[in-house]
This record gives C-alpha cells, structure tokens and sequence, in this order.
C-alpha cells in the first residue's frame, strides 16, 4: 500500500464530520460494475451511502499544457500514447463541448474488445467511487452479468480482470450474480425468494431464486444503449440527443396521440425490450424444464436505469398480463432506488459474508 492508500485508508476507519461526529464506516463493500455507471455502496454509521460514476471516456490531444489544465481542474484523465483520456461524468461535458460521442470501456456488460485502453479507464473509474479498503482483506462483492443467451460471448475474462484490480488494491472481491444482487437488496422479507431483474444500460439482466439460490440466471445484449441506438436510426437523431431525452423527460404513461415522434419512437422500443425480456425467461423455463415448483406466488422485482422513466412499472404489469407466464406471481414492484439496487445488494453480500467468517 502506498503511503497515500495509507493515509486514505486510516481516514476511513475513523473520520469525524465538521460538528465533530463519529464518521464509522462498517467493513464490507459492494460495487456495481455496469456498462453505463459504476456504483459503490457502504454503511457509514448505519446509514447505507452510495457514490456513483459514468462509465465512460473521451480523448483529446495530448499536449503538456493540457496536462496540467486537467491535473489543477481534478480532472480524471489517463494518459495514452498521444492522447489524454478523459474518464467519468468530465468525460460527458467534454463531448458535449467538442460535439462527438462518449466511448465506454464496456459493451454489452463486459470489458469491451474494441476499446485497447479499456483497461486502465475502468481501473481508474472504479478507484473513483471505491475507497481503498479500511482493512486489510476487506471484502468487496462485485456485480457481474449473468450469461448472455442472445449473443456469443462469456464474462469469464471480464471477471477475472475486475477481481485482479479488486485484489491488487487490497480487497478481498467476490463475483455476485447482478440478478441475485436484486433479490438480495429487495427481497429479504420474502426469505430472498422470487424474481430479480435489472434493466441496465447494455444489458437485462433476470435472476430467480428460491431462498437465496438460483434456480437460474441469465443476461440478453438489449437494454437502454440498444433502445437508445435504435430510435436515434428511426428518428434520424444523434444517439446522445435520444440518450438525453429519454434520461430527464420521458414519461411512458403519456397517451400515443400526444407523444412526439421521439417519444413513439421510444414507447415503441421500451414495449419491444420488455416483451423480448418476458419472452426469454418464459423460454428458459418452459424449454429447459426447468418449471419450479414454488409453495406460493412470487414476487418480481424490477431495477435498473433504464426501468426509471414513469410509466415504466404499469407498462411491464401490462405486457406481463398479455403474457402466458409459466410462473404464479404474487405482485411486481419497482425497487426504491432502481440505479443503485444492484450496488446495494452487493453490499448486503459483503455484509453478511463478513458476519459470517467473523
Ligand atoms: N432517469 C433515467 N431515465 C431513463 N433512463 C435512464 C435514467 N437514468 C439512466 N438511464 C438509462 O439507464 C441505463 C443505465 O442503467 P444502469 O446504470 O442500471 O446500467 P448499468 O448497470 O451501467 O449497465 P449494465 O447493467 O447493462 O451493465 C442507460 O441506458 C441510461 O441511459
Ligand atoms: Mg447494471
């Protein structure tokens, strides 16, 4: 540990705020590796707090003046051949002055192929909501896709590589399901028994447990980057102008006479994403036989960024009552907080991890 991590780290075991309050934040972290933000959570004196950033980069040219414009503005930046890598929100602002795209150093869930600097961005990323750890060995549980059923690739690498960063900071990183990190964070009344499902930014991913354990999970490569660039094809619009919309004003309870073109566009794709989403999970339990026998209904919890608009429950409701699905639910409910769900039930991991091997 460098002296800095050092000094960072006494800091976060005992820190007091300006009125002198005890600062304690309890042992155990979870950290929500997503292909559009990246979330962390911890409990600071009881309290569950989260810290969040864009997962994402823009380059500029390299120049020593530059440099140092960025270093005295706190700008996060990695410096590439002859290039400066601009990471997180900054990243956003900048392509906004410059007119251009954001790249993400994931696609799809995991560490994208097309991205060579990929690498390095998403450590320092990760480094920007992560503290280092308060302990040595202090357990960190981190989300991963489950496997993707619509496209050819697995997580495998993706895993190992965020565990190595993990473990080279100093924590001890565990891989959890993103699916079964719903159930943990919303189901704990319902003994973790029922459906979790994240709507994300490059991939939906569905869980279902009984009891805490998957009875199966998956990932399909559809979400709100695949809404986004579709509609942006159909309404001849930039994609970040259709990301930015659909973030701060779409309202999916609007009646179709009344919506714009981009907004049609968008219910269009939100009802297509939804039913495909439905559509899978009856596949995998009808096809594979993997009908389980529950005792009563289940519960289905939604989460996710790209499940935030309003409207977006009472669609799925309704598209889940035209469905034949294999399972007796007992009722669909959004969770609280549906970005920071999976960063939360990462946390309850490591929390009861740690319970557990103490
Ligand atoms: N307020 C909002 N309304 C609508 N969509 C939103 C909102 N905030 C974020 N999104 C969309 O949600 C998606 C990101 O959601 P989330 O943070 O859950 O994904 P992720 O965990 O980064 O990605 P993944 O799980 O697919 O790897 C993006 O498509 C983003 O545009
Ligand atoms: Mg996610």
């Amino acid at each position: 540990m460098t002296k800095q991590q050092h000094a960072r780290g006494s800091m976060a075991k005992e820190n007091r705020t300006k009125t002198n309050k005890l600062v304690l934040p309890q042992m155990g972290k979870g950290l929500d590796v997503g292909t559009a933000f990246i979330y962390c959570a911890q409990k600071i004196n009881s309290q569950v707090s989260f810290r969040a950033q864009r997962d994402a980069f823009f380059d500029v040219e390299y120049s020593e003046f530059t440099q140092g414009i960025l270093e005295k503005s706190n700008v996060k930046y990695v410096l590439g051949q002859d290039k400066i890598y601009v990471v997180g929100s900054d990243a956003m602002k900048f392509a906004n002055v410059f007119g251009g795209n954001t790249r993400r150093p994931l696609k799809s869930g995991v560490i994208s192929a097309k991205e060579t600097e990929a690498l390095p961005i998403i450590e320092l990323i990760i480094k920007s909501v992560l503290e280092p750890p308060a302990e040595k060995n202090e357990i960190c549980y981190f989300s991963v896709p489950g496997p993707p059923i619509d496209a050819d690739f697995d997580n495998i690498y993706h895993q190992n590589i965020i565990k190595g960063f993990l473990e080279k900071w100093g924590y001890q990183a565990k891989p959890l399901n993103e699916g079964l990190a719903v159930i943990f964070s919303e189901l704990a009344e319902d003994n973790f028994t029922g459906m979790g499902i994240s709507f994300g930014g490059g991939m939906a991913n569905v869980c279902l447990s009984l009891m805490s354990a998957p009875v199966f999970s998956f990932s399909v490569a559809k979400a709100g980057d695949w809404i986004d660039e579709q509609v942006a094809i159909v309404t001849n619009e930039p994609i970040s102008k259709i990301t930015t919309f659909k973030e701060n004003f779409l309202n999916l309870k609007k009646s179709e006479s009344s919506m714009t073109k981009t907004e049609h566009a968008l219910s269009i794709y939100y009802d297509h994403l939804i039913e495909y989403v439905l559509d899978q999970i009856k596949k995998e339990v009808e096809e594979k036989g993997k009908i389980p026998e529950f005792e009563t209904p289940i519960p289905i919890i939604v989460s996710g960024g790209t499940a935030n608009p309003q409207g977006f429950i009472e669609r799925f409701k309704e598209i889940l009552g035209k469905t034949s699905f294999p399972l007796k639910v007992k009722e669909v409910r959004m969770a609280p907080h549906p970005l920071y769900t999976v960063a939360k039930g990462a946390l309850i991991a490591a929390i009861a991890d740690r319970k557990r091997t103490n």
